[in-house]
């Protein structure tokens, strides 16, 4: 299609509709104060427009619907996996995967089977998940991240990971076990890593005997980053430069709920036999029969259609360009967000719009629920609340794909804009009651009150 048009368009059009609740503020005032004033406890039934993640929230297609009728549920050998299978190695060259109920499950079976206590995963930002599942086997992460800014802020840091890598080497126990590439760097803002930095940590990886691992996520949008801003790529078929990206890998984690498209599952693939063989067995006792893992045959088709569609150029354009839209019309409206922006969200700096309101009294929560109570807006926090200690007090609005339109999109930017002029009388949050744990789920909250 051509694109030099002002208008983004959605390059789809709508089938089926599903009614959104539109509340009054009255409405969302007792609602956000009967969830104690944190939107993890809201009812989606209370939220107009649900920015919290990307994450199994995207639309299937009528193809993907009409796929999910072919599904066979055959315990072993199903059809359905075998058309999964094909797909995959069409995109990525892997010639074996094993299915998932979702990312973390994947990750879950990796650090129980290639790593060992006491060593050492290096990654350019480990998401908070795949932390969590080495840490949970006595493994140590490591975040290699590039300082912001540029078209590829989601690199991994080359020096850091020489100087990381030649410490380890020298050492008489090796502790690395695994170098892992994150596509997109979901923890910086979903920002992309180039195919020279890919390669570059391949070499190194050559150079020092460690396994390469992608989190492959966000691979679409990725690999669609690189073809638009890659010297080199710019004429490269898309499925070309995926597979390119997956060739430097020794094996993937993903969540297929983000560019599988899909509202469940995920994946996990690597070449080396023995580890295969210690991944299914691992698989077997917790997720499924290696041709289902943890899903249904139809999911298993849903997730063959969806990891097509999500390279489909028409796609991609639309979706960068409207969240770059969204980035900019958020500026203008007196919105300050990091640019320049990643491929699945929109994150706000709101320690730079409230900066009235300390860490202590969270201005993350204070600029989310102040857009719920504005216009029925979900975002999350990611700040002192849900990181404790963090130097960045950030808001991120993720967009699901495929589900919300641009007069959606234009909303949210007006409500954020109404937000933004009230930004100095916004009150600080206070914990009244939270577990030590992952807090953010389920702390009771208060908004601040001087005494
Ligand atoms: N890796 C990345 C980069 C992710 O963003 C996520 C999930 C996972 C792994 C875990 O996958 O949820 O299927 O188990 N990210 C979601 C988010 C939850 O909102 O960013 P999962």
């Amino acid at each position: 299609m051509s694109w030099d048009f002002q208008t983004i368009i959605e390059p789809f059009r709508i089938k089926s509709v599903e009614a959104i609740p539109i509340l009054s503020r009255t409405e969302r005032e007792v609602a956000l104060e009967a969830a104690a004033h944190n939107l993890f406890k809201l009812p989606a039934a209370a939220v107009t427009i649900d920015l919290l993640t990307d994450s199994g929230t995207g639309a299937m297609s009528s193809a993907q619907w009409a796929a999910l009728m072919t599904g066979d549920e055959s315990y072993a050998g199903s059809n359905s996996y075998f058309a999964l299978q094909k797909v995959v190695e069409r995109l990525t060259g892997f010639t074996d995967v094993f299915p998932c109920h979702q990312g973390r499950a994947a990750e879950r079976i990796l650090s129980r089977t290639v790593i060992e206590p006491g060593q050492i995963i290096l990654n350019n930002t480990h998401f908070d998940t795949t932390r969590a599942n080495f840490e949970a086997v006595g493994a140590e992460a490591v975040d290699l991240p590039v300082p912001p800014g540029g078209d590829f802020a989601g690199n991994m840091d080359l020096d850091a990971l020489d100087a990381a890598l030649t410490t380890d080497a020298g050492r008489a126990a090796r502790r690395v076990a695994m170098v892992m590439v994150t596509i997109t760097n979901n923890a910086v803002g979903g920002q992309p890593v180039s195919m020279a930095n890919l390669r570059a940590v391949r070499q190194r990886c050559d150079d020092f005997g460690v396994p390469l691992y992608l989190d492959a996520a966000r691979f679409a949008e990725n690999a669609w980053f690189i073809k638009q801003r890659e010297p080199g790529f710019g004429d490269v078929a898309l499925e070309d430069i995926v597979r390119q990206m997956f060739a430097v890998a020794d094996g993937f984690t993903m969540s297929a709920k983000k560019d599988g498209i899909v509202n469940i599952g995920g994946l996990l693939a690597v070449r080396d036999p023995e580890w295969h063989q210690a991944m299914k067995n691992e698989l077997i006792l917790t997720e499924g029969f290696p041709t289902y893992g943890g899903l249904a045959g139809r999911d298993l088709e849903a997730l063959s259609v969806g990891l097509l569609e999500a390279l489909d150029e028409d796609y991609l354009h639309y979706r960068t360009r409207s969240i770059a839209y969204f980035s900019e019309r958020l500026i203008e409206v007196g919105v300050p967000v990091i640019m320049p922006p990643g491929g699945h969200a929109v994150y706000i700096d709101a320690k730079k719009m409230l900066p009235h309101i300390p860490p202590e009294q969270f201005p993350g929560v204070a600029l989310i629920n102040a857009l719920y109570i504005e216009g029925g807006v979900r975002a999350v926090e990611l700040g002192s609340l849900m990181f404790p200690g963090s130097p960045r007090e950030l808001v991120r609005m993720a967009m699901p794909r495929r589900v919300y339109t641009q007069a959606h999109v234009d909303y949210v930017i007006e409500v954020a804009g109404r937000v933004a002029k009230r930004a100095a009388a916004l009150p600080g949050y206070e914990i009244v009651k939270a577990p030590a744990a992952l807090r953010h789920f389920s702390a009771v909250l208060a908004p601040h009150r001087e005494i």
